[in-house]
């Protein structure tokens, strides 16, 4: 492979899993399984060791980020990894062969159901729960504490010990899922896709009270950090637990080797379907404490211990229709309306058919019997027809020729899958751009969701980025229950929204390949949008994460007419006029690596991230020999000591805020 082919290929990956983290951490609503996810990574870790040189910086540790604006972000004593992942008995196998290689001996497991929820991390100060923090980026995450206020076994517990930390998952009953959702749709509301998304929403929403009657429920898996060498087994470990009445992933067992674990997951893949909360695998971990000290943990996960996923469910239903979506670059994506039926718990009405290629490879008919497969807790998937059941005369899927939102005739660009409505007018491109554009990964705009933008298009006319910031309240009155506040609440969100950072601005625009990351990296290294309108390919290509698809994708972007003059008006009405300097290679900071650890006074911590990587700079999870600096807030436990052995430069509060140009 060419270098500009795997920088290319590198950079599109990241985004890619950039955009599926998002979607799974900070939306809890996945759109591809967990082995489609995986397999994924494992093309991009691929990539990167084959061509070390090309592959730049990591754009994320790898455990994604579940932080929400509203909550307090609270740092862990210890990070909060996540588990790799087994999809066969050979990959067991391998992950055993290591194990040995490194311990020379047969390992003793403990085996444990995998509960499909959300993880926390709940801190206590002898015995007393001081709060209960989400895995964030695994570095900090939210303090979620009043919405588990509900939970009185999890408030005093009987541990003697001055510090310590539970790491747990908060799941639902699927029973307490189900009369949810009967709530909601009684309500004329949009019921939710499974238990596991339902927890991770109700868990970060901001009213504890409104949290707290979700009946979210919590058990304990393992250990962060601790005043005292506690336990030497996971076993011994979660038996203390239960001794203090606390709940534990249970059944729990220890075995000697892979053969007998197996024979443990296979009795845990029958089991599941008895327990009343999802499991969707078995999480195999060696027993002894000092053995896992011994293997450690790579910046993702321990290397002591791994997920093994249960093979897929799968269910039959019919399929009544094949409607086509729009998306904002014109896209046509088949959706499949089917009868509806229950898989793992979820009731499933919709499934995605990607695009026409798919449907006539695998000949999807209307009419027919399908089997659905769903892998923990995502979309699921058609994969297959039941041949057996099709009626004799059912015709062939005919792929429409015309855009279901606009009559334009679809077409198919040489080398692409997708049929596309290359209308860019079209009313549903339209709402896709827009609520692209408002949506908190991009301008944040609040009050601006599906529903307003579905009016504002349909009813007041906008039809661009432009036209939402000139926006009137006699424009907004006139809407179907647009009431004064709500018109006030919208207007002002609005406003707000100017003063956006410029790289929000340049991801809202929905250019094709450039994501938040990409847009981040754009904006420091140009400073303003009127650079990046005028930038050509050489120059846009040597950024780094840019590429040359990026590269031209952008350069395509800004030579379209009607796009300079969209951003002329925005100009105009003052959004992205922006300008930050350009993180020079000069300053001093520029290119240098940070640990941050332990709390600091004046800056969160997420703030301290921006100010540093706005100067250049990258702030990375794990202390080695590559990094630069150590900064070193109030209890910064273990990492103060290890940079010290590895002759690392440690800061204090002061002296960064110094480097970042402030006064402490
Ligand atoms: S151990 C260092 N044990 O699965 C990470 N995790 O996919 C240790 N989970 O982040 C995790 N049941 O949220 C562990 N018995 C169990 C678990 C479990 C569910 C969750 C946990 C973890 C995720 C990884």
């Amino acid at each position: 492979m060419q270098k500009t082919d795997a920088t290319a290929s590198i950079a599109a990956l990241r985004e890619t899993l950039a955009r599926h983290d998002a979607l799974y951490y900070g939306e809890a609503a996945p759109v591809i399984t967990d082995a489609q996810y995986d397999a994924l990574k494992r093309q991009l870790s691929d990539l990167e060791a084959a061509y070390p040189l090309f592959a730049g910086v990591p754009a994320a540790a790898g455990v994604g980020d579940d932080r929400r604006p509203g909550f307090v972000q609270v740092a862990h004593s210890e990070p909060m990894l996540s588990l790799d992942n087994a999809y066969s008995f050979e990959e067991l196998q391998a992950f055993e062969k290591r194990l040995q290689g490194a311990l020379g001996q047969l390992p003793t497991y403990c085996v444990e159901p995998k509960v499909d929820g959300v993880a926390v991390s709940c801190v206590y100060q002898k015995g007393q729960l001081l709060r209960v923090v989400t895995r964030g980026n695994g570095l900090e995450g939210d303090d979620v504490t009043l919405n588990l206020l509900h939970l009185p076994k999890i408030q005093r517990i009987a541990a003697p010990f001055d510090y310590l930390e539970l790491r747990g998952e908060v799941y639902l009953l699927q029973s307490d899922f189900e009369r949810i959702n009967q709530e909601r749709e009684e309500d004329g509301l949009t019921p939710f896709a499974n238990a596991r998304n339902l927890a991770a929403g109700s868990l970060k929403l901001l009213d504890p009270k409104a949290a707290q009657k979700r009946s979210l429920k919590l058990l304990f898996y393992g250990l962060g950090a601790c005043s005292e060498q506690a336990w030497e087994t996971q076993e011994a470990f979660l038996t203390t637990l239960k001794a203090w009445e606390l709940p534990v992933n249970e059944p729990f067992f220890v075995v000697q080797g892979l053969a007998e674990a197996w024979k443990v997951i296979e009795q845990l893949d029958v089991l599941r379907h008895t327990l009343p909360y999802g499991t969707d695998g078995a999480v195999l971990k060696l027993n002894e404490r000092a053995f896992q000290k011994q293997l450690g943990a790579t910046a993702k996960a321990p290397r002591w211990a791994i997920a093994y996923k249960f093979a897929p469910s799968q269910a039959q239903t019919r399929l009544h229709a094949i409607t086509l979506q729009v998306g904002r670059t014109g896209v046509v994506t088949p959706v499949a309306q089917l009868e509806p039926v229950v898989l793992d718990g979820s009731r499933i009405v919709r499934a995605t058919l990607h695009n026409a290629d798919e449907i006539a490879r695998k000949d999807i008919r209307v009419g027919d019997w399908v089997v659905l497969e769903k892998a923990g807790e995502v979309i699921p998937a058609i994969v297959s027809v039941v041949l057996e059941r099709r009626q004799p005369d059912t015709p062939a899927f005919v792929f429409p020729k015309n855009c279901p939102s606009c009559e334009g005739a679809l077409t198919r660009l040489p080398q692409e899958v997708a049929w596309r409505c290359l209308n860019a007018t079209c009313p549903a491109q339209v709402r896709r751009r827009l609520e692209h554009f408002a949506s908190r990964q991009a301008m944040d705009i609040k009050h601006l969701g599906e529903a307003v933008i579905a009016l504002l298009v349909e009813r007041s006319g906008v039809g661009d980025f432009a036209d939402i910031y000139a926006l009137t309240p006699q424009d907004l009155l006139c809407l179907p229950q647009f009431k004064e506040r709500a018109v006030q609440n919208l207007l002002e969100a609005i406003e707000a929204s100017r003063q956006a950072p410029l790289w929000r601005v340049v991801h809202g625009l929905g250019i094709p390949l450039v994501g938040a990351t990409m847009a981040k990296e754009l904006v420091s290294a140009l400073g303003s949008m009127a650079i990046l309108r005028q930038a050509d390919v050489p120059t846009l290509s040597r950024l780094p994460g840019v590429g040359p698809l990026g590269a031209a994708s952008i350069v395509h972007f800004f030579a379209s007419p009607a796009n300079q003059e969209l951003l002329d008006r925005l100009e105009a009405l003052g959004v992205g006029t922006q300008h930050s300097p350009p993180a020079h290679p000069q300053n001093p900071l520029a290119g240098k690596r940070f640990v941050l650890t332990g709390t600091l006074q004046a800056l969160t911590r997420a703030e301290a991230c921006e100010r540093l990587e706005a100067l250049g700079a990258r702030v990375v999870a794990t202390l080695s020999s590559k990094v630069d600096y150590l900064v070193v807030g109030q209890d910064p436990g273990s990492k103060y000591a290890k940079a010290k052995e590895l002759g690392i430069c440690i800061w204090d509060e002061e002296q960064l805020l110094a480097a970042l140009g402030e006064e402490f």
